[in-house]
């Protein structure tokens, strides 16, 4: 049975979880894993994740604030209150912001007042606002697929490139920046008529390396996530489908967005330090048989 605990590390705090130990005793905890574990936490550092309202998002910004960042969100619609329950839950500050990342307007806007609210302050930044359009490849219309291009290409890019304009202003030292692309960049997905959706997040894992590269004498990393099939309001639209995409998986289910949360947090914290231009692919397998 899976039981968690607590280790404490100078004002540090981290939950684990074994299915080893059932001991809650932190004197029992190796002094070399204390010290691998202070390399993830987020303490003191300032967060920023577009789609933060619902789903993976979501679940980004809470696996950032469980690991001490304060977390601000831009989103088109309100949070849920997996979002709303944050500070209360982990004693952090957290913001939402109304922003379409699809208009730079709207993102200027967003990234003046998140700045403002939050004195400049920011570390990691997770673009993850993004679209899917169900449309064969003979009939995707050039205004559905513009639409789409604006945010998951257009979007993240800005969303990443004010990001790392504020992070060289405040001369953060542990800068991150985590772009969301998707396991639909590795591979086409069988079961879905997503060719546009597959160009943009295509566009995504290859941009990271490049603006790795420059970013990279600021001190800032960049990588990107590639999910697999997460069970959100993107994928609700196919309920049909759901079976089949546990059989693709090697593990025989889907993630629950808290299954990618983790990655997240390595890439956006020390723990990674060592990695920039990298994808990391979260997706039981689909891709690897
Ligand atoms: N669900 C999956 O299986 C899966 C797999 C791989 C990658 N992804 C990626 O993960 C990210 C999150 O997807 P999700 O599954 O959580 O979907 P979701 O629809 O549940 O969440 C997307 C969020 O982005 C927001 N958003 C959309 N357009 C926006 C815009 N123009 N401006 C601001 N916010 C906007 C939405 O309001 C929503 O809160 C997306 O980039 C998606 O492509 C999802």
């Amino acid at each position: 049975m899976h039981q968690s605990y607590h280790i404490i590390c100078g004002e540090n705090k981290y939950t684990l979880r074994s299915g080893q130990t059932a001991s809650s005793n932190r004197q029992q905890i190796h002094p070399s894993i204390t010290s691998t574990m202070s390399r993830f936490s987020l303490q003191g550092r300032t967060a920023l994740v577009t789609g933060g309202a619902r789903g993976c998002g979501l679940a980004f910004a809470r696996g950032l604030a469980e690991a001490g960042a304060n977390v601000a969100i831009f989103d088109r619609i309100p949070p849920e209150e997996g979002f709303l329950s944050i500070e209360k839950e982990y004693g952090v500050r957290t913001a939402y912001y109304e922003v379409d990342v699809s208009s730079p307007e709207s993102l200027a806007t967003g990234f003046g007042a998140f700045q403002t609210d939050f004195n400049n302050a920011l570390d990691i930044c997770v673009p993850c606002a993004g679209i899917n359009r169900h449309q064969t490849f003979l009939e995707f219309n050039y205004a559905d697929h513009q639409e789409l291009l604006g945010v998951n290409v257009l979007g993240l890019f800005h969303t990443a490139q004010l990001a790392a304009r504020q992070m060289i202003a405040n001369g953060t030292k542990h800068g991150s920046i985590v772009l969301v692309a998707s396991m639909a960049s590795h591979v086409a997905v069988r079961s879905q008529l997503c060719s546009a959706y597959c160009g943009s997040k295509g566009a995504v894992r290859a941009m990271c390396p490049a603006i790795a590269k420059e970013l990279a004498e600021y001190g800032i990393r960049v990588n990107s996530i590639s999910p697999g099939y997460v069970r959100t309001e993107m994928t609700a639209a196919f309920p049909h489908l759901i079976e089949e995409w546990k059989s693709a998986a090697m593990n025989g289910r889907i993630a629950e967005p808290e299954d990618i949360m983790g990655a997240c947090v390595f890439l956006a914290s020390d723990a990674s330090s060592y990695m920039t231009g990298q994808d990391v692919i979260v997706d039981g397998g689909v891709t690897k048989w």
